[in-house]
């Protein structure tokens, strides 16, 4: 009886040991594939606006954006974005799982949380499948304000009004959570 407590109790450990190791290298990998990102997209950008102007960068974001998304998304088998309270694509619309930890983030920036250090990860269980979700806050920079800020250039701004009618990703501030990185493991 003692051995069976013993290895009950061992088990255990080992699995959750084994759990948590689980859970925070997917959140590495997630990191370091949000960082590959990030990289591609400055790049794109700053390529753009420096051959075209800003209504040139607005391509980037609109076309760019998502192909590199997709790009990684299928090297790694799994879903991601980026997304919103305040989006620009419908598209990118938060369904309610990202809209809590937006708002979480959020009251987590009141606390005095620097928004780029805001994550939040989560095993999740849909429908009998397991999943791992991560997110990662986006916080504003001054270069975003371009497209993002309260004083947008008027020719950016008609090119956005075609683009995007519906578009609520505008005035925003330097420091202020743009949005976030979102990832969806599925684990097997
Ligand atoms: C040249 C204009 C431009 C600049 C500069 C720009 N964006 Fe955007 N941004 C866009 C467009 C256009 C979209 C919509 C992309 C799409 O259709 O998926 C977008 C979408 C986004 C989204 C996805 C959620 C949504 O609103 O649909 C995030 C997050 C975002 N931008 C963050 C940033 C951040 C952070 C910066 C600065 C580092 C930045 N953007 C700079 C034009 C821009």
């Amino acid at each position: 009886m003692k051995t069976f407590i013993f290895f009950l109790v061992a088990s255990f450990f080992i699995v959750a040991t084994t759990h948590a190791e689980d859970v925070s290298s997917r959140a590495a990998e997630s990191r370091k594939a949000i960082k590959t990102f990030v990289k591609e997209l400055k790049n794109a950008l700053q390529q753009a606006i420096k051959t075209g102007g800003p209504e040139h960068a607005i391509q980037v974001c609109e076309e760019k954006a998502p192909e590199i998304a997709t790009g990684i998304s299928e090297e790694k088998g799994w879903l991601m974005g980026r997304t919103s309270v305040k989006f620009r694509n419908p598209v990118n619309a938060p369904d309610s799982w990202e809209l809590t930890v937006l708002r979480q983030f959020e009251e987590r920036k009141a606390r005095g949380e620097d928004p780029k250090d805001l994550e939040y990860s989560e095993v999740i269980v849909k429908n009998g499948k397991k999943a791992f979700r991560y997110m990662k806050a986006i916080p504003t920079k001054g270069m975003c304000l371009t497209c993002h800020g309260d004083k947008i250039p008027s020719e950016v701004s008609e090119k956005l009004n075609e683009l995007y009618p519906e578009d609520k990703a505008r005035g925003f501030k330097k420091g202020d959570i743009r949005g976030a990185f979102t990832i969806i493991q599925h684990i097997k």
